[in-house]
Parts: C-alpha cells; sequence; structure tokens
C-alpha cells in the first residue's frame, strides 16, 4: 500500500504548521520522506502528503532533467537531495513559463501550469541551519509546486474546467481510493 496520500484525501489540503526546532523527530521525518519519495519515483514531497502538518519537503531534481536552453545546468551549484524546513519565497521572477507537472498525489496525470522562471527561497535545512537559494528551471518548478503543497494547494486548483471534466472518472477513481 502507497504511504502517499492520493487527491481527496483532507491532510492535502491542510495548511503546513510552522517547524519550531528541527529535532530528531523531524529529522526523522526528512529520512522516511526521501525513502518514500525515491520508492515513488518522484522528484519532489511534502510532508502534507504524507499525512503530517508541518512546514517541510523534500527534493531531489536530476541534473540530467534540468537543462537551460543552452544544454547546461539550470543549477549547476546546487547538491542534491536538498531538504527545505519552513519554506518560504522571498523573491520570485516576472518571468514565467508555462509546463507540465506531475504530483505523487494525482498518479498518472499531467498538467500545464505557468510558474516563475526563477525563486530566491529562505529556509532551514536538515540541521536547521538557515540557507538561501537562488533557484532556476526545473528546481524552481519544483520549489514552487511543493510551495503549493505547504499552503494546501494542488495541482487540480492550476486545472482549466476543460481538464478538469477531462479527467472527472480518473477524479472520481481518487475518491473512492480515499474511501
Ligand atoms: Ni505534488
Amino acid at each position: 500500500m502507497s504511504s502517499i496520500c492520493i487527491y481527496g484525501n483532507p491532510a492535502l489540503r491542510k495548511t503546513a504548521e510552522c517547524v519550531g526546532s528541527v529535532t530528531n523527530e523531524v529529522r526523522a521525518l526528512v529520512d522516511r520522506m526521501l525513502k518514500i519519495m525515491y520508492t515513488a519515483d518522484g522528484i519532489g514531497l511534502a510532508a502534507g502528503q504524507v499525512g503530517e502538518t508541518c512546514a517541510v519537503f523534500v527534493l531531489d531534481v536530476p541534473a540530467e532533467a534540468d537543462k537551460n536552453d543552452d544544454g547546461f545546468p539550470s543549477n549547476p551549484s546546487v547538491t542534491m537531495p536538498l531538504v527545505f524546513i519552513n519554506p518560504e519565497v522571498i523573491g520570485a521572477s516576472d518571468e514565467v513559463d508555462t509546463k507540465e507537472e506531475g504530483c505523487l498525489s494525482f498518479p498518472k496525470l499531467y498538467v500545464s501550469v505557468t510558474r516563475s522562471k526563477e525563486v530566491v527561497v529562505r529556509f532551514q535545512d536538515r540541521n536547521g541551519n538557515a540557507q538561501m537559494l537562488n533557484a532556476k528551471g526545473l528546481l524552481a518548478r519544483a520549489i514552487q509546486h511543493e510551495m503549493d503543497h505547504l499552503n494546501g494547494l494542488l495541482l487540480f486548483d492550476h486545472m482549466s474546467k476543460a481538464t478538469k471534466m477531462k479527467h472527472a472518472l480518473l477524479f472520481r477513481k481518487f475518491k473512492k481510493a480515499n474511501k
């Protein structure tokens, strides 16, 4: 059985709460989330997706999938995986692009989402140290996707009416899976 909450699970709609201090308990959750993410072959996972309400997400964006138009890595100095605790986006470019996104809570569904091309995010790492990251490309997109999760927002909220209608059957299936 999957330990990832699927669309329809109320845990996905909760707003995440700030982590007071980065304890061993928080680190254990982080490790569990990374394990679940890798098992599911995902590149990102937010705490809400495993039924936790704290402001934590993890990312492992493969460098080969994150290149700019010239073929160079978008984020050459970033080491994966990344652990974001109490993240806050403090800057976002006006320049946007639209690309398809998936989500482990919406199996087999890909949706076009418009996001800022670059973001600056402030957060605490696995050791509770303050960090600041300037992210571009797929990493910037993934950060914005996971920030949505912390705010109880989902891919569903980025779908057009037509897309929602197109996948009505799938949503019904998700609903059933939560019963
Ligand atoms: Ni997601």
